[in-house]
C-alpha cells in the first residue's frame, strides 16, 4: 500500500509522529516538496529528533528515504543531516536517496529571502531558508537542479551566469555587497562530490521499487493552508504541500496512491503572518503554548495558537482527498475546563461552512463555536479510545462528524507509545 501523509492546517500538526508510527508498513519514505524549512521532530527512547529535509521515518532501521524531485535542497544542511544520522550508525550512503531533479538552494537565495522580506509591503514570516526565491527560479527555468550541480561542466557554466544575475539584482536593487562565483564554485563543488553517491533519478527509483511490490509512505512537509495553491495566499511557502505535490514531486503517478491521511492538531497552529481565524486571546495562547511547546523546530518561533478549526479541516480533506484523519496532542487540551470548536464562519448575515479565498472576507469573518465541557483528566496514558475520559471521546466523534471522515490515529503525547491506532489507515 502507498500512503501520503499530508498536514491538513497550517503545519507543524505532529506529522512526524504520525509517520513515525505508519513507518512500520513503508519501506521507502518520500520527501516531496518544501525544503529545510521543514522541521519533524520525533522521539526515540527519550531522545529528540528534528528533521529538516531528510524523511524522519529514517530513524526505523532498514528503510530507504528518497528527496523527491518536489523538494528544494540545501547541500549545507543536507550534509549536516547526514552527518547526525550516521553518528547514530545509520549507513546513509544505502538509506538515503536524492533525486537528480531537485532543485538546489545557494545562499544568494537566502540572502535575497531575507531582502524580500524586508522590503515587502506586507511581511510572510518566511523562514529564512532561501525557500521561495528558489522555487521562483525553479518556476523561471533559472534553478540549478542536483544533476546540473554534479555535472562539473554544466554546473561551472549555469552558476557563473546565474552568479552574474544574482548580482545585478543585489546591487542595483538593493545595493548590497555582489557575491564571489569562485568562493561558490568551490565550496558548491566540494558539496556535489560528497553528494554524488546519494543521487538518483527519483521517479525511475521508485518505479523499480514499486514492481518490486515495495510500499511507499509520502512525507507532506508544512501543511494544506501553506501550500501555494490551497493556502491562505499569498501567507504560504511556495511549493505544493497537498496529496497532488506527492506526485508532481516525486514522479509517482496518482494512480499508484492508494491511501491519502491527514494529520490535525487537537487545536490550530500557524507560525509567521496570516489568517488564524480561530486564534486565542493572549491568556489562553499563553497557556496552550506552554503545555504544547508551541515553539517553530526550525526557527524556535513562537506559534499562534486557536481552538480546532473544522472550515479548515474539511477544506483539506475535500483538496487532499484525505481518506482519514489523524489527531495529535489531545493531551494538551486536558486541563481545558470549555472546549470551542469552530464548525463555520459567519461573514455579516451569512454562515460560510467553505474557507473563503478572499482575504477580505476572511478577516470579517468570525468563527461559529460550539462548547463542550473539557475532560479535566490525563489522556497521556490511554492506550486506546475506551480508555479516554467520555467528555474527550465526545469532542472526537464531533470532530469526525464536522470532518466528515474516521479518525484514524490518536496521539497523547510526543514518546512513541503515546499513539493508538483506531479501525483502518
Ligand atoms: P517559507 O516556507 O520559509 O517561504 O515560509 C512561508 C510561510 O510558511 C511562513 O509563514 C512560514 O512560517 C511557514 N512555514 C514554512 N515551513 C513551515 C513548517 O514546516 N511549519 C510551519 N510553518 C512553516
Amino acid at each position: 500500500m502507498n500512503i501520503v501523509v499530508v498536514g491538513a492546517q497550517w503545519g507543524d500538526e505532529g506529522k512526524g509522529k504520525v509517520i513515525d508510527v505508519l513507518t512500520e508498513e513503508a519501506d521507502i519514505l518520500v520527501r516531496f516538496q518544501g525544503g529545510h524549512n521543514a522541521g519533524h521532530t520525533v522521539v526515540v527512547d527519550g531522545e529528540e529528533f528534528i528533521f529538516h529535509l531528510i524523511p524522519s521515518g529514517l530513524l526505523h532501521r532498514g528503510k530507504v528515504g528518497l528527496i523527491g524531485n518536489g523538494v528544494v535542497v540545501d547541500p549545507e544542511a543536507l550534509l549536516e543531516e547526514l552527518g547526525r544520522l550516521r553518528a547514530r550508525g545509520i549507513d546513509v550512503e544505502r538509506a538515503v536517496k536524492i533525486s537528480d531533479q531537485a532543485h538546489v538552494i545557494f545562499p544568494y537565495h537566502q540572502r535575497l529571502d531575507a531582502l524580500e522580506e524586508a522590503t515587502r509591503a506586507g511581511r510572510l514570516g518566511t523562514t529564512g531558508r532561501g525557500i521561495g526565491p528558489c522555487y521562483v527560479d525553479k518556476a523561471a527555468r533559472s534553478g540549478i537542479r542536483i544533476a546540473d550541480l554534479c555535472n562539473p561542466e554544466v554546473f561551472a557554466k549555469t552558476l557563473r551566469r546565474t552568479v552574474q544575475e544574482k548580482n545585478r539584482l543585489l546591487q542595483a536593487l538593493y545595493h548590497e555587497p555582489p557575491m564571489s562565483y569562485e568562493e561558490l564554485l568551490a565550496r558548491y563543488t566540494a558539496y556535489a562530490k560528497r553528494i554524488a553517491p546519494h543521487v538518483v533519478h527519483g521517479a525511475r527509483f521508485l518505479r523499480e521499487a514499486m514492481a518490486q511490490g515495495k510500499r511507499l509512505l509520502f512525507e507532506g512537509a508544512q501543511g494544506t493552508m501553506l501550500d501555494l495553491d490551497h493556502g491562505t495566499y499569498p501567507y504560504v511557502t511556495s511549493s505544493s504541500a497537498t496529496s497532488g505535490g506527492a506526485c508532481t514531486g516525486s514522479g509517482v503517478p496518482p494512480t499508484a496512491i492508494d491511501r491519502i491521511i491527514g494529520v490535525v492538531k487537537a487545536y490550530t497552529t500557524r507560525v509567521g503572518e496570516g489568517p488564524l481565524p480561530t486564534e486565542f486571546a493572549p491568556q489562553l495562547m499563553e497557556e496552550i503554548r506552554r503545555r504544547g511547546k508551541e515553539f517553530g523546530a526550525t526557527t524556535g518561533r513562537p506559534r499562534r495558537c486557536g481552538w480546532f478549526d473544522a472550515v479548515v479541516a474539511r477544506h483539506a480533506v475535500e483538496v487532499n482527498g484525505c481518506q482519514s484523519i489523524a489527531v495529535t496532542k489531545l493531551d494538551v487540551l486536558d486541563a481545558m475546563e470549555t472546549i470551542q470548536i469552530c464548525a463555520a464562519y459567519r461573514d455579516g448575515a451569512r454562515t460560510l461552512d467553505a474557507f473563503p479565498a478572499d482575504l477580505g472576507v476572511l478577516s470579517r469573518c468570525t468563527p461559529v463555536y460550539e462548547s463542550a465541557p473539557g475532560w479535566g483528566s490525563d489522556t497521556s496514558e490511554a492506550g486506546c479510545f475506551d480508555e479516554l475520559p467520555a467528555a474527550a471521546q465526545r469532542y472526537l466523534k464531533r470532530l469526525e462528524a464536522l470532518i466528515g471522515v474516521p479518525i484514524c490515529l490518536i496521539s497523547t503525547g510526543s514518546k512513541r507509545e503515546q499513539a493508538f491506532k483506531m479501525g483502518s489507515w
